[in-house]
């Protein structure tokens, strides 16, 4: 490990390719950086110090660059124990970012970090998994009084946070980044469906076609997933416990049934609930001999991974992060990334320009805190609609796609009751 005065990161030497990263990054987040380039001009974070603790990734990088560029000072950790790129983090400290973050942290240093990034006092924060937020409510409410409001980036957070808010326990108001129509479009849906994918090949080079593909849960994750799965030749098969979304998956002609009957059936196993212990011992011992199980959902928690050692009698990792668990029964159940995010642990997460609308929403939900500091409700609340359509624009920008616009009469059409066959 090497530190500094304002990092901890596994190798500083690795900065340079960091750095080369980043700029690889960019290249594909035209729109994240039209609005670094009026946050240059308009400095609205003079003054203020935001802290996060989201995936420290090229992409990442490319957010923390557009908060500096805007007048901000940073504080930043990781929100997974496993998704920190560490040339990128490398990088970040020869900038003089505050960073601590190493691919494989322990928990003791997860949460350590996670408390050095509250001990800079941050006035915003920017979470994914609301751990950041958790943390300072149950332990640090005393720095509450100094906070404007925070984003979130992930649906576990969200519902988190939802929880909160309903047990009176949240203390400032946090823009749910991740409702917004334009993140969940790219990134649930479309990043996700990419990225998972990507994770499972870059770690076991399978063929997906003519495989069955258990995808545990069709919300815009699972149908991501479950669209590029099919697309490569798979078998898909959905387990659900939402009657309307089993409903959608049935309709859009893939097999729905019960995780006890699947487990049978299936080759690959994606979780994408938000959930906890959806695939048990009990589904991973009636799995077929080589059978493959991911998740892709927020924490570690959807696949009893501590079951699965508990049942098996030997392990070894075949390939890096690539686990073999032989069952007394002498199937073998191939888990990959711990059961941890499998396109952060095993993949780069979500392709740069996925990232860029996301972010595009955390940089755009700062400033709207930041501007509206001291006038929001204590609450879950959504990014203004207006904002929300200014990123589908700047991305339809950056693609070099122009759309037709209402004329007056349109307008007064769309508005008017009165005016029928
Ligand atoms: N891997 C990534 O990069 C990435 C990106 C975005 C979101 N996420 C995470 O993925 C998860 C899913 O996100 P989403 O936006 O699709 O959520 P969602 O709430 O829209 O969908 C989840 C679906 O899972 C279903 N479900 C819940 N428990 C289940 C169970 N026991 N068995 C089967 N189905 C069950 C729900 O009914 C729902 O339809 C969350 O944890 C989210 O934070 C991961």
């Amino acid at each position: 490990m090497d530190k500094g005065k304002n990092y901890e990161v596994k190798d500083i030497k690795l900065a340079e390719q960091g750095r080369k990263n980043i700029e690889w990054a960019e290249m594909q987040m035209s729109a994240l950086l039209k609005v670094k380039e009026r946050f240059e001009k308009e400095k609205p974070f003079k003054g203020i110090k935001i802290g996060l603790a989201l995936h420290v990734t090229k992409e990442t990088a490319v957010l923390v660059k557009t908060l500096v560029a805007g007048g901000a000072e940073i504080a930043i950790t990781g929100c997974n124990p496993l998704s920190t790129q560490d040339d990128v983090a490398a990088a970040l400290a020869k900038e003089d970012i505050n960073v601590w973050a190493y691919k494989g942290e322990t928990k003791e240093d997860y949460y350590r970090y996670l408390n050095n990034v509250i001990n800079f006092k941050p006035n915003i924060t920017i979470d994914d998994g609301c751990d950041l937020v958790t943390e300072i409510h149950t332990k640090h409410s005393h720095l509450i009084q100094n906070i404007i409001g925070g984003a979130e980036e992930t649906t576990t957070g969200v519902i988190r946070l939802r929880a909160m808010e309903k047990d009176n326990a949240l203390k400032y108001p946090i823009v749910a980044v991740n409702d917004n129509k334009t993140k969940h479009l790219l990134d649930n849906y479309y990043g996700t469906g990419q990225s998972t994918i990507d994770g499972i090949l870059r770690g076991t080079s399978i063929l997906f076609a003519g495989k069955n593909v258990v995808i545990a849960g069709y919300g815009d994750c699972g149908k991501g997933v479950a669209l590029r799965a099919k697309g490569m030749g798979s078998n898909i098969i959905i387990t659900e416990v939402d009657a309307f979304r089993a409903l959608q998956a049935k309709l859009d002609g893939f097999l729905v049934m019960r995780m006890k009957e699947a487990a049978k059936i299936g080759d690959i196993f994606i979780t994408v609930t938000g959930d906890k212990h959806v695939i048990k011992a009990e589904h991973l011992k009636l799995m077929k001999d080589k059978a493959i199980v991911a998740n892709s959902g927020h924490f570690d928690a959807e696949i009893d991974y501590a079951g699965l050692k508990k049942i098996a009698k030997s392990s070894r990792e075949i390939r890096a992060l690539v686990e073999e668990f032989t069952l007394e029964n002498g199937k073998r159940i191939i888990a990959l990334g711990n059961c941890r995010l499998v396109n952060l642990s095993l993949a780069e997460g979500h392709p740069s320009e996925v990232m860029s609308t996301s972010f595009c929403g955390q940089a755009l939900s700062c400033e709207y805190l930041a501007k509206n500091k001291g006038k929001l409700p204590i609450k879950v609340i959504a990014l203004p609609e207006e904002l929300d359509n200014e990123i589908a624009r700047l991305q339809l920008e950056a693609l070099g796609v122009e759309i037709d616009k209402l004329d007056k009469e349109q307008e007064t059409y769309l508005k008017s009751w009165k005016e029928g066959t």
